[in-house]
């Protein structure tokens, strides 16, 4: 099969590896893709917003499946338009990516539905939001409708905060993304991730995971794109990965068919997992970066088969393998990140990864055939073992020999699972 991946972060590095093990794989391309990604395909330059020239481009090439990686091409369109081209495509149709591109959509599937979510209202002005917020008091989590890049959300522990917030999202802080509002009420418990593929009527439970959003040890500091992660979860065993199936994706699956826009990609589920048990926080409808990583290290399975399956409304005939090793990824970033950093700084030869071990490219490039950093998040050093002690022991093994002068990592990624380990 000849196969199109469409982007160029760590998530993306991970699925183009996973997918060049396929023995059914003849020609693997991306688009944009960056230098790790490159071992594995024919990087080509596509501009993914102009969705006439990746339909020409995937007929010119007789493309089997074009994988799409980020959520913005999906949320445009891209897999309608290739759809109706006769492109078989991984990822959902603009109307299904509403699952992750307008919350309030979410939280109207979840009412309709019965999903356990915390319970919320929708506001399109900001007097009204504010009554609310002063009739329910605090803790209270106000979100901006749309996609704001993660920084859309505000868990307020005063009323005077959820307020400010408000305002914010009102006054144009996330441009559209925050003409609408969302107020939630505020979940206590774990948070976990979990994925599972649909092809719109079936759906193939994957894996879990947890990541780390703050950019300092402790969890403490800015919120950024991910700090790292690791997989499985400890707080997903087997009862709650099943409620989960149960009284969230089931559902979902049934709503989003019902309602006229059957789902066909990869749910990822935020999850929080209560006293009562698990509950959304959010869907997003495309892998998580960093937690593809840490999925793609445990898959045992073809990956080409399963999303392939997913595109083809054949994922009955398919099931998914896991290794029971605990993966771990370490996000190395700039300097300055999650604000203002310095780009294009040198990165030394990459030191060779061990068995169990890898590093993916995130935000790098290659000028004259010196590796630099291009972006905020630039790679992912990640290892697997038997514990999330020996995951993490040996990826920051690994991120010690990283020569990169400009780059940092939080010392701790994996911390309550290793406590956990040790109770
Ligand atoms: N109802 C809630 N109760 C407690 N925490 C929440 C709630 N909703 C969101 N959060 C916290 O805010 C984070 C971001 O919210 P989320 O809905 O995932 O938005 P996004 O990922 O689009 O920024 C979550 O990962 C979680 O830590
Ligand atoms: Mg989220």
């Amino acid at each position: 099969m000849k196969v199109l991946l469409i982007g160029s972060g760590g998530r993306e590095h991970a699925l183009a590896w996973k997918l060049a093990q396929s023995p059914r794989l003849t020609t693997l391309f991306a688009s944009p893709g960056n230098p790790g990604i490159a071992e594995h395909a024919q990087l080509i330059e596509l501009d993914a917003e102009d969705q006439a020239a990746v339909v020409a481009f995937c007929r010119d090439e007789s493309i089997d499946l074009v994988v799409v990686g980020p959520e913005a091409p999906l949320v445009a369109g891209l897999a309608d338009t290739l759809r109706a081209a006769g492109v078989t495509v991984f990822g959902p149709s603009a109307a299904a990516a509403q699952l992750e591109g307008s919350k309030g959509f979410t939280k109207d599937l979840c009412a309709r539905y019965d999903i356990p979510t915390g319970a919320y209202r929708r506001f399109s002005n900001a007097a009204e939001a504010k009554a609310y917020v002063e009739r329910e008091g605090a803790p209270i989590v106000v979100k901006a409708d749309g996609l704001a890049a993660g920084k859309g959300v505000t868990v307020a522990m005063t009323v005077h905060e959820a307020l400010v917030a408000i305002d914010d999202c009102f006054d144009g802080a996330f441009g559209s993304a925050g003409a609408e509002v969302v107020v939630e009420a505020f979940l206590d418990g774990e948070e976990a991730s979990f994925f599972c593929l649909s092809d719109g009527r079936t759906a193939l439970a994957l894996a879990t995971a947890q990541d780390h959003k703050r950019v300092g040890d402790g969890d403490t500091g800015p919120n950024t794109g991910g700090m790292g992660a690791y997989s499985p979860a400890p707080v997903m065993t087997p009862e709650m990965v099943e409620r989960t199936m149960k009284e969230i994706i089931e559902p979902t699956i049934r709503g989003m068919a019902d309602s006229g826009y059957p789902f066909s990609g990869v749910f990822f589920a935020g999850l929080m997992i209560t006293a009562k048990g698990p509950e959304l926080i959010e869907y997003n409808v495309r892998f998580g970066d960093p937690e593809c990583q840490v999925l793609m290290m445990r898959l045992k399975s073809d990956l080409l088969e399963l999303l392939h399956a997913a595109a083809t409304a054949t994922l009955d005939q398919v099931s998914a393998e896991w290794s029971d090793d605990v993966a771990l990824t370490v996000v190395m970033a700039a300097k300055g990140y999650p604000g203002t950093y310095e780009k294009g700084t040198p990165i030394g030869t990459l030191p060779p990864a061990g068995d169990g071990e890898k590093i993916f490219h995130a935000g790098t490039a290659l000028r004259d055939g010196q590796l630099v950093a291009t972006g905020g998040r630039v790679l992912n050093v990640t290892a697997t073992g038997s514990s999330v002690a020996e995951a993490q022991a040996s990826a920051y093994r690994l991120a010690a020999k990283v020569d990169w002068e400009n780059g940092f990592c939080r010392s701790d990624i994996g911390w309550q699972a290793v406590a956990r380990e040790q109770r």
